[in-house]
């Protein structure tokens, strides 16, 4: 499957997040030697289901669940210790062994229990909608270099000098906030010291990793988390995530350099859902949003919060591919579309009379325009039992064939339905 792939990928989600990279990733990482993650954090939740078992992976990469392969917490990613030790117990127990084949970073940022109630804090102000696992205020305080990486871990005294003004700092925000939580020092001590000698058992510089892995021919993919419209720079700010989202994020977020980098892979849903707050220009009406989220089971892996569900967006993807530089896409979830009599396909923006060709900079722009439509008809059949091109219906190749020519970017595989086998290879 990774056969024809350069030895190093990136997969990018090309909308909102929840397109199914994990699933993806999974499925590639069979022929991929190390698996990284280069941005966010406990934030992202990937699904993948194989045989009777469905793991849910935050923030470790969904290569996890290839025995083979090692899996690689990039510097670009903020690290919850408590949820990373959490995860590896979890996949521990379901037979999954990660012993060896888990490295994280030593540049990376720790997120702590006060980056959480900071999140909390400013979310009674600006309602992003965000999954309250403190990754905007970690990003915050590394990028008011304050942050505390998990190197800091392997010098106890340094580590309690950095800590005591970040819990001081936090409280007085808390304060301001009019929050009645405080962060507690004894705590933040406590947990450090607790779970700091299993994080840096796997602590390593993680780029020279990657480095001698690249040089040694070694196949690399890179697993982007949430989703392009989602990125800090690119996506529908400030209803967006604290990282860089996009392929960029790939190269400063893994500590290898952006010439390693061989092509670039989008990963889109066959329609579009997005979770949190800020605009969905393609949204569904009611009942056939319903009908989206139900049959695609459309609820947020992480915090179980329903997604909005709506129509296959062309503008947002061809932005995603320009923003990205996609060689390719894939298509996910086009089983989900199968009981659907017609299909709207969103191929661009109206805003007053006139019709939008680039994606707008301001928010409230995005929320005022009317998306065009083009009305597919839909196949009424299974496609989940579709292994080739040619065992799809014709409506259903003709709509993979309208994405493709929308999205300006040639199809390398669709998906048929959660499991491993169900995918094809175009
Ligand atoms: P944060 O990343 O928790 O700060 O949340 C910021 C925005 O990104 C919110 O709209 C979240 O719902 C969204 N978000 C964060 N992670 C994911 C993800 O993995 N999938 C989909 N949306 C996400
Ligand atoms: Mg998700």
């Amino acid at each position: 499957m990774f056969g024809p792939e350069p030895k190093c990928l990136v997969v990018v989600g090309a909308q909102w997040g929840d397109e199914g990279k994990g699933k993806l990733v999974d499925v590639l990482a069979e022929r991929a030697d190390v698996v990284v993650r280069y941005q966010g954090g406990a934030n992202a939740g990937h699904t993948v289901v194989i045989g009777d078992s469905k793991f849910i992976l935050r923030l470790i990469p969904s290569g996890i669940l290839q025995p083979r392969t090692i899996c690689v917490l990039g510097n670009g990613v903020v690290l919850d210790p408590e949820a990373l030790l959490g995860e590896v117990d979890a996949l521990e127990a379901q037979g999954i062994a990660t012993g060896g084949r888990l490295k994280v970073s030593d540049r990376a940022h720790l997120v702590l229990p006060y980056h959480k109630l900071l999140d909390l804090a400013e979310e009674r102000r600006q309602n992003i909608g965000t999954t309250k696992r403190g990754i905007g205020p970690a990003y915050e305080d590394k990028y008011g270099r304050r942050g505390i990486r998990v190197a800091a871990l392997r010098d106890g005294a340094g580590l309690e000098a950095l800590l005591a003004p970040r819990i001081d700092r936090a409280n007085e925000l808390l304060d301001l906030a009019g929050m009645p939580e405080r962060a507690d020092l004894a705590a933040h001590r406590e947990l450090l010291s607790r779970l700091a000698p299993r994080i840096l058992a796997m602590a390593t510089d993680t780029g020279h990793f990657l480095h001698l892995a690249l040089r040694g021919g070694k196949r690399v993919l890179l697993e982007g988390a949430q989703g392009s419209l989602l990125d800090v720079d690119h996506g529908t700010y400030p209803y967006v995530t604290s990282s860089n989202t996009t392929a960029g994020g790939a190269a400063v977020g893994a500590g290898i350099g952006p010439t390693e980098i061989g092509a670039v892979l989008g990963v889109v849903k066959a329609y579009t859902t997005r979770v949190g707050n800020g605009p969905l220009p393609t949204a569904a009406a009611a009942p056939q949003e319903e009908e989206l989220r139900r049959i695609g089971h459309e609820f947020g892996a992480v915090t179980g919060r329903p997604r909005r569900c709506g129509w296959f967006d062309a503008p947002v993807v061809r932005y995603a591919a320009r923003v990205n530089g996609l060689t390719a896409l894939a298509v996910t979830k086009l089983d989900v579309l199968d009981t659907f009599e017609e299909i709207p396909v969103g191929v661009g923006y109206r805003l007053g009379g006139e019709v939008m060709s680039e994606m707008p900079a301001d928010v409230a722009v995005l929320e005022r325009v009317e998306p065009v439509y083009q009305t597919l008809p839909g196949w009424r059949a299974s496609t989940a039992q579709a292994r080739r091109m040619e065992d799809l219906p014709r409506e259903a190749r003709a709509y993979l064939d309208c994405l493709e020519r929308l999205g300006e970017t040639p199809i390398r595989y669709v998906s048929v339905g959660t499991r491993r086998d169900q995918i094809i290879e175009v």
